[in-house]
C-alpha cells in the first residue's frame, strides 16, 4: 500500500477495468491482503467464469468488495447506504466494526439481502463483504460503481498471489487477463474473517491480522473462537469457509514445520533425503550451524521473527522457495500468541496441503 502505487496506473487503465468488469471480464487487481481476481457481484456469467478459472468447487462462497464512502478519513461516515444492498440486518456491533476497521483487512459475514446472487454465496442465505484498503481496489471499486466478487486470485488450493508477477504466473497461458499493478501487498496474508450471520456471538472464521484482541481493544466486542461456543448444533450451523479445508495455501515442494531446535526430528519423516534441504530460521536465532546433522546438507533462509513482517512476506517466500527445486522445506513454528494465529494457520494448512499432488489434497 505504498502511497504511490495508486500512480502505477493512469486512470485511462482504471477506467478500462470497470469496462472489462461492466463487459463481464475478469480484473486482477491489488489489495493490501493478497491479489483478487474480480468480476461483477450481479453478473452469474461472470461469477461462473471466476469458478472455473480458479478451479474452485461452486459452494465455496466469494467475498463481496466494496468501496468505502467518499471521505472515509473523516468520522461520522456512514456505511449504512453502501451496505444496505446487500445484507438484511446491521447490528450495531457490525457498525462498530466497520467503523473501526474498514476500509481494512477485516471480512464480516452478514445474512444476505434477497437480491444476493446465489451464484456468488454458494446457495448460502449469508454474504461475506469487505472495503480493501488499497488505493487501486478504492479506485477501481468507486468507479465501478457496485460490488465486485473476488476471490484470491490463484488456482483453487495453492498459495495466493501477493504481486501482479504471482498472478500472471498462476494462470500463464490460461487466459488473457487484466492485472492491475499494485506493487506488493502489504499485509501479505488473507483478512481476517468474521461471521455476524448467527445475531449472538460474533465468531471468527479465519484468523488474520485483525486479531479478536485488537478487535476488543478498540470496539469492546468479544470475538468467538468456533471451538469457544461449545453447542455443537451451532458450530454445524457455522457457514463454509474453504480457506478452512485442512490442505490449502500449498506449495507443490513437501513443506513441514520444526519446533525449536528441532530441526532433525522433522527430516526424520524423509530419510531418504540428504541435501537439498531449506530451512527457515529465525532472524533473531543464531543459524543452525552443522553441529549434530553431518549427514544432512541444509541451506539456511532467514525469516523475520515479527509476526506482521513474517506475514507479508510467507507467500513471496513459499513461491520462490517453491521454484527453486528444494527436496524439502522446513519452517520454524510459529511462537504462541494470538498475533500469530494467521500465519500459523496458513503454514499448517500449507504443510498438510504440500507434495507433488497438493492439488489433488486441495481438492479433496
Ligand atoms: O483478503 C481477502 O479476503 C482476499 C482479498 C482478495 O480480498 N480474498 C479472499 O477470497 O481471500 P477467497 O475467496 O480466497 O476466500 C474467501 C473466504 C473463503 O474461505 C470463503 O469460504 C469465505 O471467504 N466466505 C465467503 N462467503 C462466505 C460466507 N457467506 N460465509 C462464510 N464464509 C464465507
Ligand atoms: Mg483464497
Amino acid at each position: 500500500m505504498s502511497s504511490d502505487s495508486s500512480s502505477l496506473h493512469s486512470s485511462a487503465v482504471i477506467n478500462e477495468a470497470v469496462q472489462n468488469l461492466r463487459d463481464g471480464g475478469l480484473v486482477a487487481f491489488p489489495t493490501e491482503t493478497v491479489y483478487g481476481l474480480g468480476a461483477d457481484a450481479k453478473n452469474p456469467d461472470a461469477i461462473k467464469a471466476i469458478f472455473t478459472v480458479k478451479g474452485r468447487p461452486s459452494n465455496h462462497p466469494l467475498i463481496v468488495h466494496l468501496a468505502a464512502p467518499d471521505k472515509f478519513d473523516q468520522a461520522q461516515v456512514d456505511w449504512v447506504p453502501v451496505l444496505a444492498p446487500w445484507v438484511r440486518d446491521l447490528s450495531e456491533d457490525a457498525l462498530k466494526l466497520i467503523n473501526a476497521f474498514w476500509p481494512g483487512p477485516l471480512t464480516l459475514v452478514f445474512k444476505k439481502d434477497k437480491s444476493v446472487l446465489n451464484e456468488l454465496t454458494g446457495g448460502q442465505d449469508t454474504v461475506a463483504i469487505r472495503a480493501p484498503a488499497h488505493p487501486i481496489a478504492q479506485e477501481l471499486l468507486r468507479k465501478f460503481k457496485g460490488g465486485v466478487v473476488a476471490p484470491s486470485a490463484n488456482r483453487f488450493g495453492k498459495v495466493s498471489p501477493t504481486s501482479a508477477a504471482d498472478v500472471r504466473s498462476e494462470f500463464d497461458g490460461m487466459l488473457d487477463l487484466m492485472i492491475l499493478d499494485g506493487g506488493d501487498c502489504e499485509v501479505g496474508i488473507e483478512s481476517t474473517i468474521i461471521d455476524l450471520s448467527s445475531g449472538d456471538h460474533p465468531v471468527l472464521l479465519r484468523p488474520g491480522l485483525i486479531t479478536p484482541g485488537e478487535i476488543f481493544t478498540k470496539t469492546g466486542i468479544k470475538v468467538y473462537l468456533p471451538g469457544e461456543l461449545g453447542s455443537t448444533k451451532q458450530e454445524a450451523g457455522l457457514p463454509r469457509v474453504s480457506g478452512s479445508l485442512r490442505a490449502h495455501y500449498a506449495p507443490t515442494t513437501p513443506l513441514r514445520m520444526y519446533a525449536p531446535g528441532r530441526v532433525l526430528d522433522a527430516l526424520s519423516e524423509f530419510p531418504d533425503i540428504k541435501s537439498r534441504v531449506a530451512v527457515a530460521v529465525w532472524d533473531s536465532d543464531s543459524s543452525l550451524g552443522e553441529d549434530g546433522h553431518p549427514s544432512v546438507h541444509f541451506e539456511e533462509v532467514i525469516v523475520p521473527s515479527d509476526s506482521t513482517t513474517f506475514a507479508s512476506r510467507l507467500y513471496r517466500s513459499l513461491r520462490d522457495l517453491d521454484q527453486q527445486g528444494w527436496d524439502l522445506i522446513l519452517f520454524p513454528e510459529p511462537p504462541a500468541g494470538e498475533e500469530w494465529d494467521g500465519v500459523r494457520d496458513r503454514l499448517q494448512r500449507a504443510c498438510f496441503g504440500s507434495g507433488p499432488s497438493s492439488s489433488s489434497h486441495a481438492n479433496s
